[in-house]
């Protein structure tokens, strides 16, 4: 049943204690500045999104609802994301769209954040009009439509029937009044796909690549043996999807999928990220209660200010100007893709010098 697998999904995700796979941010650098000009009080991570204002480009992704026992977590995640600023995604909503009795563990993200940027999600298969209900349920500011072929094909009740997905893409985007956003759960989009996503109108596309959390692992921990074992490195590494991404559709992507820390985000972020998304780890906070997820949110703010100090970016705008050193597997991969991982690194040379 839909809601004993939400349940099962969130306790499996609770019990894991480190990621699987590499993110690939272990190869990206940031240059150090050491002649920042700035005082650390003056560093700004705050940033626009959707019409609204966060304190920091940073989102708590998808993860739960549909099951009564959901209902704490996603208040605590709301309670989080509206003391610290950031905004908040539900986990799939179909469960409450099938039985009525579900929506108040959604709909406590809304209340619980009622000024900040919430958003919407269901499969990227789903009817127009399921999409308006999505929205309506939480007011939301925008809708998150996943795609998870890998996923599917693990589950053992999985249905890996991905067939006119573009078109129905096309059909939603006509239909709901908020943007949609087009979500990985984990395996990455590639730059061809975020071609495809970019045509049929959508608004952005969030990577969620490989490095974080890991369906086909959390599948085969609950049975799935449609693919094997050797599949749990499957995926592309965040970074190389956000870097593709990025060279396909400039200021419309948001990096997820094992983003951990600070640095992690700073990283993203300079590599041209206009938002980052982080799940599991709020999870893990909050088997520590509803405090350690502020102080988790929180603690992630400082920590990229930090690093914002020093490559000496005031704010967010500066941060995406300094240069980024690609280097390893990902220089090597995006160099045979033809996106020239050099250019990050070149970048500013001489504007930015003092
Ligand atoms: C998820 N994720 C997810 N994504 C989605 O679009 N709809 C969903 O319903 C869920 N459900 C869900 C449940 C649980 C327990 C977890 C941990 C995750 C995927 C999530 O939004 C994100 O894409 C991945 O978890 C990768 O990010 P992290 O966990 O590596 O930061």
């Amino acid at each position: 049943m839909r809601s004993t697998r939400k349940l099962e999904h969130l306790r499996l995700a609770m019990k894991i204690t480190s990621d699987q796979g590499d993110s690939g941010f272990g190869d990206i650098s940031l240059v150090p500045w050491a002649m920042p000009e700035i005082d650390l009080a003056e560093v700004d991570a705050s940033c626009h999104f959707l019409g609204k204002s966060l304190t920091a480009p940073i989102l708590i992704n998808a993860m739960t609802g549909g099951h009564l026992e959901t209902q704490e977590v996603n208040s605590a995640l709301a309670r989080a994301a509206q003391e610290a600023g950031l905004a908040i995604a539900v986990g799939s909503q179909r469960a409450a769209l099938e039985n009525k009795s579900l929506r108040e563990t959604y709909v406590v993200v809304r209340r619980n954040n009622p000024d900040g940027v919430v958003l919407a999600n269901l499969n990227a298969g789903c009817t127009p009009d399921d999409a308006l209900r999505a929205v309506e349920m939480l007011n939301a500011d925008g809708i998150q439509l996943y795609l998870n072929p890998a996923q599917e094909l693990a589950m053992a009740e999985g249905d890996p029937n991905f067939r006119n997905v573009l078109e129905n893409l096309s059909r939603v985007k006509e239909v709901v009044n908020v943007p949609v956003i087009i979500k990985e759960v984990g395996f990455g989009l590639s730059g061809e796909i975020v071609a495809c996503l970019r045509e049929t109108g959508v608004d952005f596309v969030d990577v969620g690549g490989r490095g974080g959390t890991n369906f086909i692992a959390i599948e085969r921990m609950r049975g799935g043996r449609r693919i094997g074992e050797e599949m749990l490195s499957w995926g592309l590494p965040t970074a190389i999807a956000l870097a593709e991404a990025v060279h396909f559709w400039p200021g419309r992507v948001i990096a997820s999928g094992g983003i951990r820390t600070g640095l992690d985000i700073a990283k993203a972020l300079a590599l041209g990220a206009s938002l980052t998304g982080i799940a599991r780890p709020f999870l893990a906070a909050y088997k520590n209660g509803p405090e350690a997820v502020v102080k988790l949110a929180l603690g992630l703010i400082e920590n990229l200010r930090a690093v914002m100090f020093l490559v000496g970016a005031q704010d967010i705008a500066t941060l995406q100007t300094r240069p980024v050193v690609i280097t390893g597997y990902p220089r090597e991969w995006l160099q045979e893709r033809g996106l020239n991982p050099g250019k990050y690194a070149q970048r500013g040379y001489v504007r930015n010098v003092l």
